[in-house]
């Protein structure tokens, strides 16, 4: 009897002992901590084996996945700056008027509006099949983001599979979001912005100066494990704080599951559905795989003959 209470005993006091080492490794500035730490006191509350609960969450809280955004912060005048030349013609959002500008300006002005009704950082931009306007929809509403208020916007090609984001840009695709999600490259380094030297047409530098992209990176047959990977979720953690908007570019849900899973990630999603081309059976499928997260409606993209904003007074309807 006398031997179980002391075994007792020890163990209580090896409990103290472990929590006052695990608060003595954790200074505590960041709230990502501030988190683990909270996760890691309610396990030490756990009656059953103690000893062992402990020592799972040193190790996990010693190693921080991230290092050097999670501890030191994100300095974005420190991301690597690259030489872009963007494909301007497939960049309506960068012209200063016209029907495809203020097509992007009132797509904004609605996620602005559902901002105001529930908190909205994250959105990934989805839909049933390839073709049917994902990237063309992403590039543009992360530029026309960007613009507005220079809100510092940051983009991201989730489909690993077939990552076109960077062609847009004109830059290179690799280290990219596989390369991080493989854990073969940090956050940091697979960040890129526009140098200020880049050729690109008038005005495309200053209006590309507040995004930062990340590109595809190579996923290839890999690209449903990693897109599963919980990495992605702490990319999304770790670097909101410093982002307005982040936009996530991805792969049709129809075929493959790697949408899903990054959407988990993310505060919404939009789905894109093309105008003459896509089939409501299409689109409804694609709602319903999407169903687990919150989905803030349909963009219509290519639509012949859409309706001209403000152009009634002869005008922009918005300026940046
Ligand atoms: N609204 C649009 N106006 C002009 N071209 C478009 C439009 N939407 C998409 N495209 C073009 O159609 C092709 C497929 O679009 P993309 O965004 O790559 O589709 P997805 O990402 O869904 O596979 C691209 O060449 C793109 O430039
Ligand atoms: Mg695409």
């Amino acid at each position: 009897m006398s031997r179980i209470y002391e075994a007792l005993q020890k163990a209580e006091s090896d409990r103290k002992l472990d929590r006052n080492e695990l608060e003595q490794v954790l200074p505590e500035p960041e709230p990502v901590r501030a988190a683990m730490m909270q996760t890691a006191v309610a396990e030490i509350e756990e009656p059953a084996a103690p000893v062992a609960v402990v020592e799972r969450v040193v190790e996990r809280v010693v190693e921080p996945y991230e290092p050097e955004i999670v501890r030191s912060g994100l300095s974005l005048s420190n991301v690597a700056r690259c030489a872009w030349t963007p494909a301007i013609d497939r960049l309506p959002a960068l012209q200063e008027r016209g029907p495809g500008v203020e097509q992007f300006r009132s797509l904004r002005s609605r996620i602005y509006e559902l901002r105001d009704i529930k908190p909205l950082k994250s959105i990934l931009i989805s839909s049933g099949l390839p073709q049917e306007g994902k990237s063309f929809v992403a590039m543009n509403l992360a530029i026309s983001l960007s613009r507005h208020k220079s809100s510092k916007v940051l983009l991201i090609d989730g489909d690993m599979r077939r990552y076109t984001l960077h062609q847009m840009l004109g830059t290179e695709a690799h280290p990219g979001l596989a390369d991080y999600l493989a854990g073969k490259a940090t956050m940091f380094e697979v960040m890129q912005r526009m140098a200020e030297s880049s050729e690109g047409a008038k005005g495309a530098v200053a209006n590309l100066a507040n995004l930062t992209f990340i590109p595809g990176g190579n996923g290839g047959d890999k690209a449903a494990d990693l897109s599963g990977n919980p990495r992605f979720a702490e990319l999304i953690r770790a670097v909101s704080p410093y982002f307005d908007w982040i936009v996530v570019d991805s792969s049709p849900v129809l075929p493959v599951s790697d949408a899903v899973n990054l959407a988990r990630a993310c505060d919404g999603v939009l789905l894109v559905a093309r105008s003459g081309v896509t089939k409501y059976p299409v689109a409804q499928r694609a709602q319903s795989e999407l169903k687990a997260s919150n989905i803030l409606g349909f963009v219509l993209n290519a639509v012949a003959n859409p309706p001209q904003v403000g152009s009634y007074y002869g005008y922009d309807a918005e300026t940046e």
